[in-house]
């Protein structure tokens, strides 16, 4: 079996996904699965009829794997969609698909499905400057989270606590970018500083752990200096994370729920989620079940080492 990793390192604010990709290169090796890392701009795309020599890699044809690994989340151009997209029109499997990982990239579009879907969801608008406080203030009501509609690692999360803290807020905002794409969140509040990270891999969780701020601060990303600690997987938590990641068609996922007085909210779904914390609270070998679910889904078994037959002549 042969993949691709499509990893872009980064300059910026976030940590690198360079533990996850380490994980799953030491994990394919054990395995006998010949996994190579390559970068999107390493590609070049021909739309032609002979669709084989249509990708190239260092302006070099190159033999299609059986599987991608696309493992850019929320940072995932235009141009890397289009590498994936054109990878899925030949033939290879994608985990997860172009789809998907347009879907989840924008936040506002997922919590649309979601909620369509009758999942439990926070209220959730999306800004129109000049923005009408009252309005928000009917519809979500203070403290307000405020998202960017692309984001992860809790970057683009903020919490406003008052309306005219809100109202100075989006005014700057305004401002700077006033074709900027903002939305706002009803606050969980028995959720502050915590919640729980489930990760689905081809419709089963696997793995759920509770994530713990340190110090005030409201969000629980472990990137963000959060903690985590192993959860048991009730069927209410089961149910919620493989019915988002079925909706949104990712075969692997990472879902946040947030705590809800005794019940949950569905914050958001990742298509490429980092597993660094999971795997070290839990101690699970993520990288190694993500690559089993591959072998099942694409049904690449490595031949079973046949003992010889033995030669009749020679008994
Ligand atoms: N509506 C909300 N109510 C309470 N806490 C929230 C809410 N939305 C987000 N958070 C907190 O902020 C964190 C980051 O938000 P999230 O939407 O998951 O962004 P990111 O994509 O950056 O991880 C969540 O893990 C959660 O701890
Ligand atoms: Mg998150």
């Amino acid at each position: 079996m042969r993949g691709w990793i499509i990893y872009k390192d980064s300059q910026g604010l976030l940590k690198q996904e360079t533990y996850e990709v380490e994980r799953l290169l030491a994990a394919a090796k054990e395995e006998g699965i010949d996994l190579q890392v390559y970068s999107p701009d390493q590609f070049d795309l021909t739309i032609t009829r002979e669709d084989g020599k249509s990708i190239l890699i260092d302006g070099q044809s190159v033999e299609l794997p059986d599987f991608v690994i696309p493992r850019m989340g929320a940072s995932t151009t235009y141009f890397a969609l289009a590498i994936i997209r054109h990878l899925e029109r030949l033939g290879v499997y994608c985990v997860n698909s172009s789809q998907s990982i347009e879907t989840v990239k924008d936040k506002l579009f997922a919590q649309q499905i979601l909620a369509e879907c009758n999942l439990p969801t926070p209220n959730t608008m999306l800004v129109k400057f000049p923005v009408n406080i009252d309005l928000v203030e009917k519809q979500i009501g203070f403290p307000v989270v405020i998202k960017t509609l692309s984001g992860s690692q809790g970057s683009g999360v903020f919490l406003s606590k008052s309306k005219e803290e809100f109202d100075d807020l989006m005014q700057l905002i305004e401002a700077a970018n006033p074709q900027a794409n903002i939305i706002l969140q009803q606050f969980v509040k028995s959720s502050h500083g915590r919640d729980l990270r489930v990760l689905t891999i081809g419709g089963r969780a696997v793995a759920c752990m509770e994530r713990n701020s340190q110090g005030k601060n409201f969000k629980a990303n472990v990137s963000a200096g959060g903690t985590g600690k192993s959860f048991p997987i009730t069927p209410e938590i089961e149910w919620l994370a493989t019915q988002t990641a079925n909706v949104l068609n990712l075969d692997v996922a990472g879902i946040d729920l947030l705590f809800d007085e005794q019940h949950f909210k569905i914050c958001e779904a990742n298509s490429s989620p980092g597993f660094e914390g999971l795997e070290g609270a839990l101690g699970i070998d993520v990288a190694k079940e993500i690559l089993h679910f591959i072998r099942i889904r694409l049904g690449i078994f490595d031949k079973p080492e046949v003992a010889e037959e033995p030669c009749l002549e020679a008994v």
